[in-house]
């Protein structure tokens, strides 16, 4: 079947049927105030935190799936429709429905009459607006009514989903000309309520949901529109909707155009009440008068098109192949941006209400998004960094709102600190800015430190986290002196110590065995790579001494590493609380695992120019993941899945052969390996590779595949599963910000480097070379590559603005340039 294909000049992806093979998502907003959007309407909206300020409601695992959301209902003569096609159902003469970066606009159609409902946050504001355009396209006069439904959430969404005993006695809301004011909780603690109105007059409200729907009805039956009416009903307990009914006359060929706006809105400081039980409405006043003309409408929908354009523009690409130009150019980019935003908070899979931001999770993300906003990113640092403990352990997540760490999963992933340092140096790589490396963050059981009179002083800088965590690994080692694991390293289900044997309880928190001793050669390859950025980052600030101490830490590291570590074609994954290896000949299941191999290669292990010893095996051992592990699908995680349940190995067993971590196709862990292809110089695999998950490239197979074609997905079935090739769990995943990775500083090569851009590609043979657009540190690059001898890798010439530079290490090094001048770059292979 075909549902839909890229419209690459607008950057949409346009679905040509509603019943897409899952719902197909996308979010709008970019700031603070977000909404989740399916080709339906479907979905919901919240601001800042999906757990904590959740605005509109969504029932989960509905039947069907994409039930709820930004619903319009048409009444045309007494025949019902909406042009998203949900909830009613009713046949549509079209649809089409365009995801675009930040909006979605879904137009349908029936009798002559078209309705395009536009949703989009502008940029900057604290409101969605949903355009309305209704086109009478029919040659009579048409009267259609237009219903306009959402329900409201009670803002903390897992109470709101679960306490009635409460919740259906406290609803309260206040209607005012066009608008309603849902302010459940405003007479006591909130200083924020929510509100949504309509640009036009209405001719009708409801703001009790059975008075809309009716107490005996779904969505899809809705009282209201099928009647032709609302009943201007007021609630008082019960479940509080934001219903609007909008009257029109149309000759036929006119159209006309307006907007429902949904806000969230602070008090700040004003009174809130006027009189009792009246709210100062001035706040919200003045966030719909900024909507009174269409043109303003229009002209702030123009400004998120130039927030777009503007970000993009820090890297743009003309690459000779079709599905990497369009990640590259948009939709991958855009996928960073929400999961920057959102890290694994909220999504068709993600509830929202239980994991917030991700200590691990959010510092990959950034990787991906730095160059687009540093500032942004900058600030997430050092929040991210201020969740970490004294001893170094980190939450392993945190609110979004609060900033505050999650207590019930806590701490002890024995990964988590060591990416805080890959994405500090990343940081610092873009922006040139060492002074984020003083600011005081603080850890989160000490925010202050004592001065040398006794008093309290500014918190331990983010240079001290950095340094804390490079010690932790170092100190928290075992017998084969490789980090021990925790709870889980990147591999959340690889929970060596947790030996569960009982249902009722989480894998990897019920409690550590006592003095366990797992240990993790992924955690031991990250430590490699992480140590050597901190040493280039210490050479960066003539530190050498330091720069000296954290190589001496990674040399002993690289001998654990090779001595326990290598298997003999590959390198093993663990070993168990018991001593005995995972990921290893040895084992009957789980024999080879892909993450040790991504972060061992990707750390400089078994390097060409290693110890005669140890030298080559990073190329032995990717050739065992090509042999053993890589499908046309995308690589899968371990070989052979694991067909039965081991409490000593913990979660990862506890899935069904192919899927998840027990042998699916875990894309962020695949990108690894692209990178690894990369430094090896194998720019055909790289790009095989690239490509065997790529979003884009799924559509042939899209029956199979079901997911989102334009954003990755967290996994896709691995051939041991029944439904090889089914992807799951799209758009929050840090598959998005590693692709961007591997993609543009692994195969175009294109890296930010302490004392330049670094240009060093490692593309197709049969790539004749492509171009790029990269703005680094306040100035912009032309830069086109040639490849006249269908070379992978190897830069033999430079020229900068017509000027012969010297290669550095067959890579180019590109100078730091003045902020806004532009310059052309022409680099050739051979
Ligand atoms: C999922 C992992 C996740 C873990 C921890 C598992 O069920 O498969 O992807 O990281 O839960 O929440
Ligand atoms: C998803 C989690 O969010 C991430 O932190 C973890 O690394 C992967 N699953 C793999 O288990």
């Amino acid at each position: 079947m075909n549902y839909g294909h890229f419209d690459d000049a607008h950057r949409e992806y346009v679905i040509s049927r509603p019943d897409t093979p899952l719902p197909w998502l996308n979010y709008i907003g970019q700031d603070d105030f977000f909404g989740l959007c399916t080709n339906t309407a479907g979905g919901y909206s919240f601001w800042k935190d999906s757990r904590l300020r959740r605005l509109t409601r969504y029932r989960y695992n509905n039947i069907p799936y994409d039930l709820g959301g930004r619903y319009i209902y048409v009444n045309d003569g007494g025949s019902v429709w909406n042009p998203g096609w949900m909830p009613v159902k009713a046949k549509l003469d079209s649809y089409e429905c365009r995801h675009g970066m930040g909006y979605s606009r879904i137009v349908g159609s029936k009798d002559g009459l078209e309705v395009e409902m536009l949703f989009f946050v502008p940029p900057g504001r604290n409101e969605e607006v949903w355009k309305i355009t209704v086109r009478n396209k029919s040659g009579a006069v048409k009267k259609p009514k237009l219903f306009a439904y959402q329900e409201f959430c009670f803002y903390e969404a897992l109470n709101d989903m679960t306490n009635y005993q409460r919740t259906w006695s406290i609803g309260e809301v206040e209607v005012e000309g066009n608008a309603i004011y849902h302010k459940t909780e405003y007479r006591e603690r909130r200083n924020h309520y929510a509100l949504f109105a309509c640009t036009r007059p209405v001719a009708g409200f409801d703001t009790d949901r059975d008075a809309f729907v009716g107490l005996h009805n779904g969505l899809h039956e809705a009282t209201a529109p099928f009647a032709g009416k609302c009943s201007g009903s007021m609630a008082f307990g019960w479940n509080p909707v934001g219903a609007l009914e909008v009257d029109l006359e149309l000759a036929p060929g006119a159209e006309e155009s307006f907007a429902f706006v949904l806000a969230y809105v602070e008090q700040g400081e004003a009174p809130k009440f006027d009189k009792p039980f009246v709210m100062n409405k001035e706040v919200g006043h003045a966030t719909l008068a900024r909507y009174s003309k269409t043109s303003d409408i229009d002209a702030t929908f123009a400004k998120l098109g130039a927030f777009w354009d503007g970000l993009l523009a820090n890297f743009q690409a003309e690459l000779p192949d079709e599905h990497a130009n369009r990640m590259l150019n948009a939709w991958n980019q855009y996928q960073c941006m929400a999961t920057f935003n959102l890290s694994r908070s909220t999504s068709m899979y993600e509830t929202g209400i239980g994991r917030g931001m991700g200590f691990r999770d959010s510092n990959q993300d950034l990787l991906g998004f730095m160059h687009m906003i540093p500032s942004r990113a900058r600030e997430r640092i050092l929040d991210i960094a201020s969740t970490q403990l004294s001893d170094g352990t980190c939450y392993h997540q945190y609110q979004p709102l609060t900033k505050k760490g999650n207590a019930e999963i806590g701490g002890d992933f024995y990964d988590d600190h060591l990416w805080l340092v890959l994405s500090t140096c990343a940081y610092i790589k873009e922006t040139g800015d060492l002074s984020i490396l003083d600011e005081g963050c603080g850890y989160a059981d000490k925010k202050y430190k004592l001065g040398a009179d006794g008093k309290k002083i500014k918190a331990e800088s983010l240079l001290h986290h950095l340094e804390t965590s490079i010690a932790y690994t170092m100190k928290k080692r075992g017998p084969n002196k490789l980090p021990l694991i925790g709870h889980a390293d990147w591999n959340d289900c690889l929970n060596l110590n947790c030996f569960s044997t009982e249902p009722n309880e989480s894998f990897q928190c019920a409690g550590d065995v006592k003095d366990s001793k797992a240990e993790s050669v992924m955690i031991a390859g990250l430590f490699l790579y992480a140590s050597r950025e901190m040493a280039a980052l210490y050479d960066f600030m003539k530190r050498p001494d330091d720069s000296k101490r954290m190589m001496k830490s990674r040399a002993e590291m690289m001998d654990a590493v090779e001595h326990a570590g290598w298997d003999g074609e590959w390198y093993r994954r663990a070993y168990d609380a018991a001593g005995r290896p995972i990921g290893s000949k040895e084992n009957e299941e789980g024999k080879i695992f892909i993450e040790s191999q991504g972060w061992c290669v990707l750390g400089g292990a078994g390097a060409d120019d290693a110890p005669e010893a140890t030298r080559g095996r990073a190329r032995k051992a990717m050739a065992s993941v090509d042999k053993y592990l890589y499908t046309p699908k995308g690589v899968v995680l371990q070989q052979p899945s694991y067909s039965t349940y081991h409490p000593e190995l913990g979660e990862v067993t506890s899935y069904p052969p192919g899927v998840k971590e027990n042998g699916g196709i875990f894309s962020h862990n695949n990108t690894w390996i692209h990178l690894g292809w990369c430094l090896l110089g194998e720019g055909d695999k790289a790009l095989e590779y690239y490509l065997s998950i790529c979003p884009s490239a799924k559509q042939d197979e899209i029956d199979i595949y079901r997911s989102e074609p334009y954003v990755y997905a967290q996994m896709t079935a691995g051939k041991d599963a029944p439904c090889f090739g089914e992807a799951k769990n799209s758009w929050l995943t840090g598959t998005a910000a590693w692709t961007l990775v591997a993609l543009t500083q692994g195969i175009l090569g294109v890296k930010p480097g302490y004392e330049g851009l670094v240009v060093d590609p490692c593309i197709a043979k049969k790539w004749k070379g492509f171009k790029a657009t990269r703005k680094f540190r306040g100035a912009e690059y032309h830069i086109e590559v040639k490849n006249p001898k269908g070379v992978c890798k190897g830069v033999v010439s430079v020229k900068v603005d017509g000027a012969v530079i010297e290669s550095v290490n067959k890579a180019a090094l590109l100078p730091i340039f003045p902020q806004g001048t532009k310059h052309e770059v022409e680099i050739v292979l051979g």
